[in-house]
């Protein structure tokens, strides 16, 4: 059930996806079974078009799961490209190695184990993509990791930012101890928006999505009109 999008219209649109492979499919009714927090069609829809669009062969994730979002990117990939995902819940990570060895994708989708605050510092750029998806309260402290990581013309995209709506309420109507989060979430969607070298739309989609490209040189300094 959506949070932002009226229901009606969600459904109808799940309706009208066309199907995965089996093993995507299988592992999106685990996920579903097991009630782990896994992309929503709409997102994953909407990760296929720009996969199409983008065709990064170098990605970068940040919240692993059961590898059910790796496994659909690596899917995208040009031969010799390759994902780097992290994820530090013990449970997540060895499901998740087990099903990216079950999709023999174990070559092209390398899993780091630890908090992405601390395995972000040691990572090395450039990242055609980044896809962010993990604890929503640290996604501004994430920020200029990605930033760092991103090549000039690269995608940054992070799910979740709309809090199920939460994030467009004033702070007195959330629950106390949501607020944290919620300041937080807020404070990352306005620097996304403000960041002289990225150029952001959220679309109201699943959770809420924010498309984030980092402009190259050029494109910094030509400024519009
Ligand atoms: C929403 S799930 C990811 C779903 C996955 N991207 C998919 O769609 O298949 C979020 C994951 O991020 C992980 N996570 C959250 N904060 C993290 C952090 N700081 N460092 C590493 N992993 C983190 C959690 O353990 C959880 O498995």
């Amino acid at each position: 059930m959506s949070e932002i999008t009226q229901d009606y219209i969600v459904d109808f649109l799940s309706t009208i996806q066309p199907s995965s492979n089996s093993f995507i499919t299988a592992l999106e009714k685990e996920a579903h079974r097991k009630e782990i927090p896994i992309i929503s069609f709409e997102v994953k829809a909407l990760l296929e078009v720009l996969l199409s669009l983008h065709k990064p062969t170098k990605i970068l994730e940040i919240g692993t799961a059961i590898g059910y979002s790796s496994i659909l990117m690596s899917q995208y990939l040009p031969q010799d490209g390759k994902i780097i995902t992290i994820d530090r819940y013990p449970y997540m990570i060895q499901q998740a190695k087990e099903n990216i060895f079950k999709a023999r994708l174990d070559s092209k989708i390398t899993l780091l184990e630890g908090d992405a605050e601390e395995i972000l510092p040691t990572l090395e750029p450039y990242f055609d993509m980044i896809f962010l998806d993990a604890a929503k309260g640290q996604y501004h402290a994430f920020l200029p990791y990605c930033l760092r990581l991103l090549r000039p013309g690269g995608l940054l995209i992070a799910d979740n930012v709309l809090h199920k709506g939460m994030i467009a309420k004033s702070r007195y109507n959330i629950p106390r101890r949501q607020r944290t989060i919620h300041k937080r979430l807020r404070s990352f969607l306005w620097d996304i928006h403000h960041h002289p070298i990225l150029q952001t739309s959220v679309l109201p989609i699943g959770d809420g999505v924010a498309l984030c490209y980092k402009k190259t040189e050029e494109e910094t300094k030509n400024e519009k009109l």
